[in-house]
């Protein structure tokens, strides 16, 4: 069975998140979020706990359900290759979305591989109507009030609309 670990901070999952994770689960038997606990970015807009349930909803709420049903939601604290191992998966999943996403990720592709060189990384191109999205546009953007709508699915712009300034 071919397991692939998708991690990232998902603070918030935007609309580009989803077509990744939605594209992997069409090439791999299971493909597990790994929600990174302690993202050392800045303040989370929403704890892990809640993270995990928006992205069990968006999933729910945007893939069909035989692509659901390959996809799970956890958290983790730690190394991405510890989790890996932990849940016996052997790929690693990134999305790239244009160049300048590609150095960041190729060393940390080379890192991860000199970590634990059975893990190896796939990349998935964004689709090009989501390449422009970031979570922490999406966050910026909630923060002043703007509308997120076609950005992030129900599941997160229902839990920001009204908090505005308080993120
Ligand atoms: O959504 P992000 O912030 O781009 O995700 C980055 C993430 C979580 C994939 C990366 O920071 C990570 O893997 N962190 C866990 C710690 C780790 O394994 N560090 C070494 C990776 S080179």
């Amino acid at each position: 069975m071919k397991i692939a670990v998708y991690p990232g901070s998902f603070d918030p999952i935007t609309y580009g998140h989803l077509d990744v994770v939605s594209r992997a689960a069409a090439v791999f038997d299971r493909v597990a979020f790994a929600v990174l606990v302690n993202p050392h970015k800045s303040v989370p807009i929403f704890e892990t706990d809640l993270r995990l349930t928006v992205i069990r909803e968006a999933v729910a709420e945007f893939c069909p359900p035989d692509v659901a049903a390959r996809i799970e939601v956890e958290s983790f604290d730690g190394l991405t290759v510890d989790f890996c191992r932990r849940r016996k998966a052997t790929f690693v999943v990134r999305g790239l979305r244009a160049v300048s996403d590609f150095e960041s990720e190729l060393q940390m592709a080379h890192t991860n591989r000199k970590l634990a060189p059975e893990v190896d990384t796939v990349f998935f191109m964004t689709a090009l109507e989501h390449s422009y999205l970031s979570s922490s546009l999406v966050k910026e953007i909630a923060a002043f009030g703007g509308d997120v709508t076609q950005m992030v699915p129900p599941a997160v712009s229902r839990r920001l609309s009204g908090r505005g300034r308080s993120l």
